[in-house]
């Protein structure tokens, strides 16, 4: 038997619906529909329209009724997080505030490396139990699908180790979590010197595994001068594509270099961006690869936002995640970070919210979800207000009260 119910009524939805893929946003395309309904079946949406006709067309259903003002949103996207790590970087954090550089800690063995060395301390258990418990708390957010990447392994069994504890972690918590191999996120100490080595023995050895255990299908690389060149990355990217992986890249974050790559390897998404200029801007714009904005890295590192601006108005796609890390950004509130950008960035509400909605769901490339229209997922978010504006406006200070996933509320407060 199928399980249909009938939610709202909502004083206003916001379906996402009818809005393009790349380019500029005006408000005044957002579609706000007042006084309307969900009808939900078997974890997806059958219908949305006006709340009294759904209820006069399929009288024989529940209806789950929600008593005063009510906006409903899809539940957003966070399509870029690191929230699988032992251990903090809390020292390093007051390191940087006293005058020392993000890339000055890592020469100096702290930064990444420090997490890689504590997540290798760390059982697979205590991973798998820290990273949904901080995929709760972006679920209250308003956050029903993560992505989570590894890269604090950088071995072959600790890279498994970490997409494993990803993988059972996404039974544990409400939300969906999208798993992501980061394996080429820095060379490990026991390769020095050594890049194309690394990097030729987990494309040779752990992709095949990852195929083979289903651990994920997609492979990211931060491109940077402390990490990987492009000349590294490319065959790296090369092989990737071969074996059908997605592909996503750490660019432009301190250099340029890494959207060039990510444009000519069709990536589905290139993150950062913070030091890509009109260049870089323009070859993403003219791309299908999506542009991902991570104003939580700003913040943590306290440097310049990413050109969200000017990547729009140059026609780009452009999504906003948290970037959630210990080490770069550690605050991992993606509402916060997503109205923060927005004002300082000078984006419409509209584009903001499409950054966390259905622009983050094609850098994922999922298909099912970031918009509220027939045969998508029951995944939305509702706020206690009768204005939408209200959410940015509160700048992440104003949380929802109930999260749906999959037709299924899972969190009420
Ligand atoms: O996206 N830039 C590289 N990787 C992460 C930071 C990871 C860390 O500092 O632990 C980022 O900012
Ligand atoms: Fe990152």
């Amino acid at each position: 038997m199928k399980n249909t119910q009938l939610i709202g009524p909502f004083k206003q939805l916001v379906p996402m619906t009818g809005l393009a893929l790349k380019g500029p946003i005006a408000d005044k395309e957002l579609v706000v529909m007042p006084y309307a309904g969900l009808l939900v079946e078997d974890g997806k949406i059958r219908a949305i329209g006006k709340f009294d006709e759904l209820q006069d067309k399929h009288p024989e259903v529940d209806t789950h009724w929600l008593e005063g003002n009510h906006v409903a949103l899809p539940g957003f996207i966070d399509a870029h997080t690191h929230i699988c790590f032992g251990g903090s970087r809390a020292d390093d954090y007051a390191l940087r505030n006293a005058g020392k550089s993000y890339l000055e800690i890592a020469k100096a063995g702290g930064g990444i490396w420090d997490t890689v060395t504590q997540t290798r301390k760390a059982s697979q258990e205590s991973l798998i139990k820290n990273t949904a418990k901080l995929a709760n708390r972006h679920l209250k957010n308003g956050t029903t699908t993560l992505e989570v990447k590894s890269g604090y392994g950088l071995s072959i069994d600790e890279e498994i180790k970490m997409l494993q504890a990803i993988k059972e972690a996404d039974t544990k918590a409400s939300a969906d979590l999208i798993a992501t191999c980061l394996a080429a996120h820095m060379l490990p100490r026991d390769f020095e010197g050594m890049a194309s080595e690394y990097l030729k023995e987990i494309s040779t050895k752990l992709f095949p595994i990852l195929k083979e255990k289903n651990l994920t299908r997609r492979i990211d690389a931060f491109v940077e001068e402390s990490a990987f060149s492009v000349e590294q990355i490319v065959p790296y990217f090369k092989k990737a594509q071969q074996m059908d992986f997605d592909i996503t890249v750490h660019a432009d974050q301190f250099s340029t270099g890494g959207s060039r790559v990510a444009v000519d390897f069709g990536a589905v998404s290139a993150d950062h961006l913070e030091a890509s200029t009109q260049t870089e801007i323009d070859l993403l714009a003219q791309s299908d690869t999506i542009a991902t904005a991570l104003p939580g890295a700003s913040l943590g590192l306290g440097c310049a936002f990413a050109p969200a601006r000017k990547i729009l108005d140059a026609g780009g796609a452009l999504a906003i995640a948290s970037d959630h890390n210990p080490g770069s950004a550690p605050m991992g509130d993606l509402l916060t970070q997503a109205a923060v950008l927005g004002s300082f960035e000078k984006l419409s509400n509209a584009e903001v919210l499409a950054g966390i909605t259905f622009r983050a769901a094609a850098a994922l490339r999922l298909s099912d979800r970031g918009k509220l229209e027939e045969g998508q997922l029951a995944d939305f978010c509702v706020f206690h207000t009768d204005n939408f504006n209200e959410i940015l406006y509160n700048q992440g200070n104003f949380k929802p009260c109930m999260l749906w996933k999959n037709g299924i509320l899972v969190y009420n407060k």
